[in-house]
């Protein structure tokens, strides 16, 4: 999935290049990862991001991106992931593993609505998306990356934290490596309700010890 087109040159940030491919290295080793990329409006973010996407593209890992959106206070639930399955869906390449997690199906309009309803199908759709998202990274080294996670909706939150904290960081149980995963987020830190808003989520994601944070600055020092 190609990620966002710019039409500029990149310049400068040698060194958050080489720190976020080290993690993607890593991650490509088996040691799965997390980074918060946090930084005010305009900083260049998005772009740092796009970079090491296309990077990562091109040694051969899958690269999946969903954007959060400013639609208020409720938003659209599971909005970035949607859009990461419907990518999914629409490249038959992944079908046969797509089709081995019916219940996210949910999540495209499909399946059984007890899966966002009520506590239980939550369960299943979290753990459908979990191991989806290792199945895939069994298939290629996996990259995520979320966009702007100050908009995202609580159940986008939510499934995030189960993610990071019960999901795919962690090493499967039996000695088997650990899946060959990063999941790479940008975050707006200037806006004072949602940065509340999205501190409540900071706890659990600072308690998984794979999830690290970097404050990005501005991308070129001003003269
Ligand atoms: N390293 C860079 N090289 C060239 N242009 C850059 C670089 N970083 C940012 N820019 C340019 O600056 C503008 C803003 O960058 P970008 O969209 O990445 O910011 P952002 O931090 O993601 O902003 P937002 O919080 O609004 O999402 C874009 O036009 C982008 O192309
Ligand atoms: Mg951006």
């Amino acid at each position: 999935m190609p990620p966002t087109a710019f039409a500029t040159v990149f310049i400068g940030r040698d060194e958050e290049i080489a720190r976020l491919s080290g993690v993607l290295e890593r991650a490509r080793a088996g040691e799965a990862r997390a980074v918060l990329v946090a930084g005010d409006a305009g900083v260049g973010k998005t772009r740092v991001l796009d970079e090491i996407a296309a990077r990562a593209a091109r040694t051969g890992t899958t690269v999946l991106t969903g954007h959060c959106v400013d639609l208020g206070d409720v938003g659209l639930p599971y909005l970035p992931f949607t859009e990461i399955l419907g990518a999914l869906a629409g490249d038959e390449r992944f079908a046969a593993v797509l089709a081995g997690h019916p219940v996210v199906d949910r999540l495209l309009g499909g399946g059984p609505d007890d899966a966002v309803r009520d506590l239980g199908g939550r369960l299943r759709l979290f753990e459908g998306m979990a191991g989806l998202l290792a199945d895939l990274a069994e298939v290629n080294p996996l990259l995520i990356v979320l966009e702007d996670l100050h908009w995202a909706d609580e159940s986008s939150r939510d499934l995030l934290r189960f993610l990071l904290s019960r999901g795919v960081l962690q090493r499967p149980a039996g000695g088997a490596p650990a899946h060959r995963l990063a999941l790479l987020a940008s975050y707006r830190a200037d806006d004072l309700h949602r940065r509340i808003r999205c501190g409540r989520c900071w706890p659990s994601w600072c308690g998984c010890r794979a999830w690290s944070g970097w404050s990005c600055g501005p991308w070129r020092t001003p003269r």
